[in-house]
């Protein structure tokens, strides 16, 4: 294996000026805590004639509702949506409930999404680290979830998405998820004694992947539900903290596309490198096409399978992107990048903010 300085704790210090691997130590602690103050805060959703819920978000502050999509989906009594645009769905209306999340609040995509809430009268509440989104939100009497700052935003994933699950489970929408929590506080601790800096190369999974991947275009392989919401964290975690293109794509879909594109001639196939995310009980056919497309269609492509760990749905998932998190800081760290800052996003907001 390539000795890309991941073990080397002094370099990894310096690299990462501002703790990106730090924050995501505190990931399974965010988890408890959420809990505590999401509870303390006392935020309900209305049930009666409730048709849909859609969370509306950008980014980091999306990537809880995409978890909550496919964590939840299946137990839901109502459809989840998650948006990410200005606008809202047409079919939102009173009998809809939007959940409008913005780590900063200051993101105008979400504002404009929650003021479109508000004008055709669906029931709105907003999760928020404070800005422009807690001002009008207190403004307008919406009930509202505070969560703690100081984090970039994909940092505050516990933050974000522990309200909007207990906003569902609470109001009878999911069947109760405190045991399901416990259990992935469980693994997610277990498995950082394994991912975190002081873990060598040589038995670290995640610095590991990020050898794999270094000086490769990433494409992360994962099956609907559960792990298609890891597999796009780990697409836009390998973005934002490794600064490098990464795609995914989810079985069965990508057997009718995607694989006929691992045929292209020339040098492109040699930059690509597929991780599959695995759940634990997939469907039997799932399974069988994941081992003839790993095995015998991804040709050099083909990189390494990770699995998810825990019994309950939330650990697994958890267990899976949490994987993901340490990799893209060793990614980046990797190629002498600090993974905090997102340069081009700022660029981008202050641009557009100039008019
Ligand atoms: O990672 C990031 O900084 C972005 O993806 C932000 O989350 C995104 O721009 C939206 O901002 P906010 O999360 O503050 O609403």
């Amino acid at each position: 294996m390539r000795d890309l300085y991941l073990d080397d704790p002094v370099r990894l210090r310096e690299t990462d000026s501002s703790d990106m691997l730090g924050a995501i130590y505190g990931l399974p602690d965010q988890l408890p805590a959420a809990l505590a103050y999401t509870r303390t805060q006392g935020v309900r959703l209305g049930t009666e004639g409730l048709l849909q819920i859609v969370i509306t978000g950008l980014g980091g502050s999306a990537a809880g509702g995409d978890l909550l999509r496919g964590y939840a989906a299946a137990a839901c009594k109502v459809p989840i949506f998650v948006n990410r645009q200005y606008e809202l769905p047409a079919f939102v209306g009173p009998a809809t409930c939007v959940i409008a999340v913005s780590y900063s609040g200051n993101t105008e995509e979400t504002l404009a999404a929650y003021e479109e809430a508000r004008a055709r009268g669906a029931q709105t509440v907003v999760i928020t680290g404070g800005g422009e989104l807690l001002r009008r939100a207190e403004r307008d009497s919406v009930p509202h979830v505070v969560v703690p700052t100081g984090l970039q935003p994909r940092a505050a994933l516990g933050y974000l998405f522990v309200p909007a699950l207990l906003l569902l489970a609470d109001s009878g929408l999911i069947p109760e998820v405190d045991e399901e929590l416990s259990e992935t506080v469980e693994v997610l601790h277990r498995l950082r004694g394994l991912l975190a800096p002081d873990t060598p190369t040589a038995h670290n999974p995640a610095k590991q992947i990020a050898c794999h991947l270094h000086g490769k275009i990433p494409v992360i392989h994962s099956t609907a539900g559960l792990t298609e919401a890891a597999a796009y964290r780990w697409k836009t975690q390998i973005n934002e903290n490794a600064n490098s293109p990464a795609y995914a794509h989810v079985y069965p879909e990508l057997n009718h596309n995607e694989i006929v594109g691992f045929d292209v001639p020339g040098a492109a196939l040699e930059l690509i490198r597929v991780i599959t995310l695995r759940a634990r009980d997939l469907h039997p056919r799932i399974g069988k096409r994941i081992e003839i497309t790993t095995q015998e269609l991804l040709g050099p492509c083909n990189g390494v399978e990770v699995r998810a760990e825990g019994e309950s749905p939330l650990a697994q998932l958890f267990s899976l992107l949490y994987v993901g998190e340490y990799l893209s800081a060793y990614l980046g760290l990797s190629y002498g990048i600090d993974p905090t800052p997102v340069q081009k996003i700022e660029q981008l907001k202050r641009r557009l903010a100039e008019g």
